[in-house]
């Protein structure tokens, strides 16, 4: 069993990952700063799996900080450290590069200092932009179109850069694609800051009354129709998707590829308004929607080639698009105002 360090491990895919990690025997040691979650979520994680979790509160930026939490020499890292709005990261991307990108160096050079070799980075489908083919291949072309996936194309750079060096480090990219759903206890959940940016946040504050409607971003997409598709994956088959990455960097070690890079998706891509529709036959009724302008940057569609998980790391998703909008239906009635209420 390994001690793993989590950057982040108070939001949303870090509090679900942190459970799992727990569930699989493994100890944690949490870094999060709390800018965009709760210290409530890693309370909630102690009381469902009953086992503790070390916590320091600090900053990835901060090599103070890093020292500290990385004092016992965990044997691997999990990253998911850093702001993630595409919106705001046009309007303030030094915010964005400095967390992301001055973060991930900084703890590069704090694992350097505590002798620890082993990073699993929180990479996103955002690095392939708008796909030239479908379902999308890791050798793919990397592309994207702003900030927020600049700092993740910069990040996988300097651990290609970095892991060339360092013939000791490995380090796995795991692409993300659209992580939604919750535990399905409904006690940890995904709790954003002021309206959602994403999709299926937004559908679950219309079904629980904090919204009017939900605003469809284009039906006039080359699509089946015309509403954008996207890979939906449940959060807790994500979270296992690390533990999975975890177990092997700790089992390999030196035979895996390093740098390597995963998507982690289901291969199944499902339209706005088949998300609205599940998520109605979840929530009980008719969720209200209106199709306005498509939004700038979007891509038509988007869906992985998830094969790769599959040979190399041993995984697949398992949970399709019900239990997704069951388990975020059923954190968001019991936490109509996420953590905060
Ligand atoms: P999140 O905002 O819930 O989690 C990020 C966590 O990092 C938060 O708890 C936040 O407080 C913390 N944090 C931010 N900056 C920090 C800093 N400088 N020092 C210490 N802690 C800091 O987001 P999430 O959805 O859980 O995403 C986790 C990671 O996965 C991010 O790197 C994100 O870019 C990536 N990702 C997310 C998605 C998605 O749709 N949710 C998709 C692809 C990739
Ligand atoms: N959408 C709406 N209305 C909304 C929100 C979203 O119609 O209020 C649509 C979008 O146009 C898109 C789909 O729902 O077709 C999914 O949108 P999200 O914002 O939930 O997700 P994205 O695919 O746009 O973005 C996600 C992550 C990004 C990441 C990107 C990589 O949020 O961080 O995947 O593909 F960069």
């Amino acid at each position: 069993m390994a001690h793993v360090f989590v950057t982040g491990g108070a939001g949303f895919i870090g509090s679900h990952t942190v459970l799992v990690l727990l569930e699989a025997g493994h100890r944690v040691t949490v870094l999060d700063n709390l800018c965009n979650a709760s210290e409530a979520a890693l309370e909630r994680v102690r009381a469902l799996t009953g086992k503790p979790v070390a916590f320091v509160q600090g900053d990835v930026r901060s090599p103070q900080d890093l020292d500290r939490a990385l004092a016992d020499r965990p044997d691997a890292v999990i990253h998911f450290a850093g702001l993630k709005a595409v919106g705001e990261s046009v309007e303030k991307p030094l915010a964005y590069y400095d967390n992301n990108v001055n973060g991930t160096l900084r703890l590069l050079e704090a694992m350097a200092r505590a002798g620890c070799k082993r990073m699993v980075f929180s990479s996103s489908a955002t690095v392939y932009g708008e796909p030239d083919a479908l379902p999308i291949r890791e050798d793919a072309p990397l592309r994207t179109t702003n900030p927020y996936g600049r700092t993740k194309l910069v990040i996988e750079d300097m651990l290609r850069d970095a892991a060339a060096a360092d013939k000791n480090l490995r380090a796995v990219m795991l692409r993300y694609f659209n992580p939604v759903g919750a535990h399905p206890s409904g006690q940890i959940g995904e709790d954003p800051r002021g309206a959602p940016n994403n999709l299926m946040p937004y559908v679950m504050q219309v079904a629980v009354g904090r919204r009017d409607k939900l605003s469809v971003f284009g039906g006039d997409y080359p699509t089946k129709d015309g509403t954008g598709v996207r890979d939906y994956i449940h959060v807790m088959d994500l979270a296992r998707g690390h533990v999975a990455a975890i177990d092997r960097i700790v089992a390999l070690n030196d035979a895996l590829p390093s740098p390597f890079a995963v998507n982690l998706g289901t291969g199944r891509g499902y339209s706005v308004l088949e998300i609205v529709k599940a998520a109605s036959a979840a929530v009980g009724r008719a969720l209200p929607y209106a199709i306005v302008a498509r939004r700038p940057g979007d891509a038509a569609a988007v869906y992985a080639d998830p094969t790769l998980a599959k040979a190399q790391l041993g995984w697949e998703a398992k949970l399709g698009i019900d239990e997704m909008c069951r388990d975020a239906w059923k954190w968001q009635q019991q936490n109509p105002n996420g953590y905060s209420a």
